[in-house]
């Protein structure tokens, strides 16, 4: 197992990662599902988290991009891989060797491929765009001429057909508004040869009101985080599966009026302890946590001064010996409440975690594996 050498380190549970499919899998029985596991499995390590994911019943994997999607076939995965994104035309031929599929996202883009003078046949699924305005076609007719076209075409596969929802963790009339324009984009096409038809991401496949009867993408849902708990209630335990801790480097007591980190931001009001913490705007951890709070043996200390690249300052109740253990994001400091403190969400601090965080995987409490991306 490898070793890593510094006082800041992500722990992922997979246990937690085993669960949330379980739990997910029980909610949608009949249901494919595709782990999202894009940006380096939000974070987690994507290898990881698809094999454990794999193992607990989830049947195809999507990522955002090629190059991610190649990662994981080099890493012994096998199941259907879909890329999110647009895959650029020259890369279809290496998308067809590796059996990824590719999203038909644009009519320009379907005419030449269909035109590609491919050894291999490539598999693609039609992306719909039913109202988030991003990726997809969008007019019923150009989705019936593209439709056919892909159908036709001697070295394209259309195993998919999907969309993606804009508001399901916060607007449920425009959420059933895109539901009801998928359902009647995609009407009139004869879908029985079409393998996958797809929309439902985390939020909506919680909301039981909107259950659509095919597979689903399950992004932070699989990581144990509800994208809105307020918004989305549910009677079931998701697991978070990622802690972010960190050691103190150094403790030391300043004087009342001592001024604190670069800018000399913060001033101290009375005689005051404060630690060291080796984690900073480098390691993903942004200067816009400046005044929100870490946990130190149960008390929730102030991150005082600018955020560093490399370290940060927080202000203790007492003194703590050295490599006392900070939690950033865990135990009483999940990462929802991190996300809601700086004005964003989940899904932003946990891909921001940057690879110099080795993340350390947990199994039955027990450490397997130590993954330093930057060394491998
Ligand atoms: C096209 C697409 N599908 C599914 C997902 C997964 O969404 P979530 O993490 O909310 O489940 C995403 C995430 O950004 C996405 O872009």
């Amino acid at each position: 197992m490898q070793e890593y050498y510094r006082d800041t380190w992500a722990e992922i549970d997979l246990d937690a990662i085993e669960h949330n499919v379980k739990q997910i899998k029980a909610l949608h029985p009949t249901k494919e599902i595709f782990a999202v596991v894009k940006a380096n499995g939000y974070g987690h390590g994507d290898v990881e988290v698809s094999k454990v994911a794999i193992e607990a019943g989830v049947s195809c994997l999507a990522v955002s991009g090629l190059e991610e999607a190649l990662c994981l076939r080099k890493s012994d995965i096998d199941v259907p891989i879909l890329v999110l994104g647009m895959t650029r035309l020259c890369d279809v031929s290496l998308a067809a060797k590796y059996d990824i599929s590719l999203t038909a996202h644009d009519e320009m883009w379907i005419k030449e491929l269909v035109s590609l003078p491919l050894e291999k046949s490539v598999k693609v699924h039609l992306k719909i765009d039913s109202g988030m305005h991003r990726l997809g076609l969008m007019n019923e007719e150009q989705i019936q001429t593209n439709f056919a076209l892909l159908k036709s075409a001697p070295m394209v596969n259309l195993e998919g057909i999907f969309t993606h929802m804009a508001t399901a963790d916060c607007d449920k009339d425009y959420l059933s508004h895109q539901i009801k324009t998928f359902k009647r984009l995609i009407a009139k096409l004869d879908l029985s040869e079409v393998k996958y038809i797809h929309l439902e991401n985390t939020a909506t496949l919680l909301q039981k009101e909107f259950d659509f009867d095919h597979g689903i993408r399950l992004g932070l849902g699989l990581y144990g985080i509800n994208p809105d708990a307020k918004f989305i209630p549910i009677d079931f335990e998701l697991k978070p599966a990622l802690k972010l801790l960190s050691n103190l480097v150094q403790v030391k007591q300043i004087k009342k009026g001592d001024k604190v980190g670069y800018g000399a931001t913060y001033t101290a009001q009375e005689d005051e302890w404060i630690g060291v913490v080796p984690i900073g705007y480098a390691d993903g951890w942004t200067r816009s946590h400046q005044g929100r709070h870490v946990i130190v043996e149960g008390h929730e200390c102030e991150i005082i001064g600018r955020v560093c690249m490399d370290q940060m300052m927080i202000r203790l109740p007492k003194s703590f010996p050295m490599g006392t253990k900070v939690t950033l994001i865990g135990d009483k400091m999940p990462v929802e409440r991190v996300a809601e403190e700086i004005g964003t969400i989940s899904y932003e601090i946990l891909c921001l975690i940057s690879d110099r965080v080795p993340r350390v995987y947990k199994r039955g409490g027990k450490t397997t594996n130590i993954k330093k991306m930057r060394f491998e």
